[in-house]
């Protein structure tokens, strides 16, 4: 895949964040969609967290009816698997949860699960493909782990790039990198779809870019946090900007 068909998924939460730390009707989060989409989104996706800190059950709902791609982020609950359920997102994302944690600090802790709960979440995700819904597992870049998550019986995985960001600011990334490529292609290899995410901003996008087989990036906090000085809009069209010429 060349990295102009990288697709764009961008994560809303922070535009959630700000409604809900005020309980006002702004931003509108309808528009929010609408912009993101018109200004080259693919995808738009949102994390409907157990402590509700920012998009709400209702929210997730109206999002639902006016976007053209969803992709649900969720923890492997009884509670969130009801609810993807019936929202019927096109992806399904699970990532682990903490409460405590300001963001997800790493990917699923696959390769600790019990046989039992290996066993229930293939079942979880069975029912939620069935119901036809992509579902992807986010995971750290680890060889055992992209096989669990191939074994468990998911479409996709979602590897997590946030040790690699933390890395790059100091410098200190190449290592983070080759485990972020040796993971793509294996998942490549295992026929899943390879997407990444978190903590991507402008500047350590490009090396990203240069991943095998990447079929998506999900990308927030970056977009949402230089759309304070100009604008959504062009905040997206900017990020575009790097995944189109960066063949
Ligand atoms: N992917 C996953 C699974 C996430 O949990 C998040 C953060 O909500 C992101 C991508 C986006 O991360 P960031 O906001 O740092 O771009």
């Amino acid at each position: 895949m060349t990295a102009s068909s990288v697709l764009l998924g961008v994560n809303i939460d922070h535009v959630a964040f700000i409604k809900k730390s005020r309980e006002t009707s702004y931003p509108d989060l309808v528009q929010t969609v609408k912009l993101c989409e018109k200004s080259g989104a693919d995808s738009i996706t949102i994390h409907l967290r157990e402590d509700r800190r920012h998009i709400q059950d209702h929210d997730a709902v109206l999002i639902r009816q006016h976007c053209k791609k969803l992709n649900f982020e969720m923890a492997n609950t009884n509670e969130m698997i009801t609810f993807a359920l019936e929202l019927k997102p096109d992806f399904c994302c699970f990532v682990p949860e903490n409460r405590d944690e300001k963001t997800t600090e790493g990917g699923l802790a696959l390769n600790k699960m019990t046989k039992i709960q290996e066993k229930s979440f293939k079942k979880d995700i069975e029912r939620l493909k069935q119901a036809g819904i992509e579902v992807s597992l986010f995971i750290d870049p680890d060889e055992e782990i992209v096989k669990k998550t191939k074994e468990l019986g998911a479409t996709s995985v979602e590897l997590h790039t946030g040790q690699y960001a933390i890395e790059y600011e100091s410098n200190n990334h190449q290592s983070e990198f080759k485990k972020l490529k040796d993971a793509a292609r294996l998942a490549n290899n295992l026929s899943l779809k390879v997407n990444a995410g978190h903590g991507l901003n402008y500047k350590n996008l490009q090396q990203i870019l240069k991943l095998p087989h990447l079929n998506e990036l999900n990308i927030g906090h970056a977009i949402i946090a230089e759309s304070v000085f100009i604008g959504l809009d062009d905040a997206i069209k900017k990020i575009k900007r790097i995944i189109d010429n960066s063949d």
